[in-house]
């Protein structure tokens, strides 16, 4: 049963889960800066396949960031239902506009938020900058050899249906 593949993620499981795929908190979002006690978090796991994902958010009214999201294997569809799942959730906590940044070597997640109804409202140019203040790790090149310099912001009005 689908439903049962989904639960709440416990601060420990998001602090594992950003040291493990964005090299460790905090994160440095559109909004704010995160640590993991900041936001709540959706795990999916399902045990007979290994697939993995979560998903983290942060509400301030009506308006919210999705901090985190990541799956694995990728290509499998978790990531949609994890996104699914935490819209849903910020809707019935009456968010009407969610927000999230990208990096700007993450072409793949770019064109996965475009098809899933979120649009690109500005780019931060050098934004990356202020990341390294935080996080002096950041790599100078990132995926596919692109050098990782501006932040991608997208946004999405949740009140709207997109077909
Ligand atoms: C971005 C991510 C969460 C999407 O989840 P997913 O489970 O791979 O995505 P789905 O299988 O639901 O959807 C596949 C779509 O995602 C896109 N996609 C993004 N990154 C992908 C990847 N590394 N591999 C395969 N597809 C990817 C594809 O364009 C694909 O498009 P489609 O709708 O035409 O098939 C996931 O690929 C991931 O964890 N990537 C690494 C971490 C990351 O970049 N997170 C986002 C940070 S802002």
């Amino acid at each position: 049963m689908v439903a049962q593949r989904f639960r709440t993620a416990s601060e420990k499981e998001v602090e594992r889960d950003w040291r493990e795929f964005t090299g460790g908190g905090p994160v440095v979002g559109i909004l704010r800066q995160y640590e993991a006690s900041d936001v709540q978090g959706l795990i999916w796991d399902d045990e007979s396949s290994g697939h993995r994902g979560l998903v983290s958010w942060w509400v301030d009214g009506e308006r919210a960031e999705i901090v985190s999201v990541h799956a694995e294997p990728t290509g499998g569809a978790i990531g949609t239902r994890l996104m699914d799942a935490a819209e849903d959730e910020l809707r019935r906590c009456g968010v009407m506009k969610v927000v999230l940044a990208t990096t700007n070597d993450n072409v793949r997640a770019l064109n996965f938020y475009l098809k899933r109804g979120y649009r690109l409202v500005r780019v931060h140019l050098d934004a990356m900058d202020a990341v390294r203040r935080v996080k002096p790790a950041v790599p100078e090149i990132g995926r596919d050899g692109i050098p990782l310099r501006d932040m991608w912001e997208v946004e999405k009005d949740l009140l709207r249906r997109v077909a």
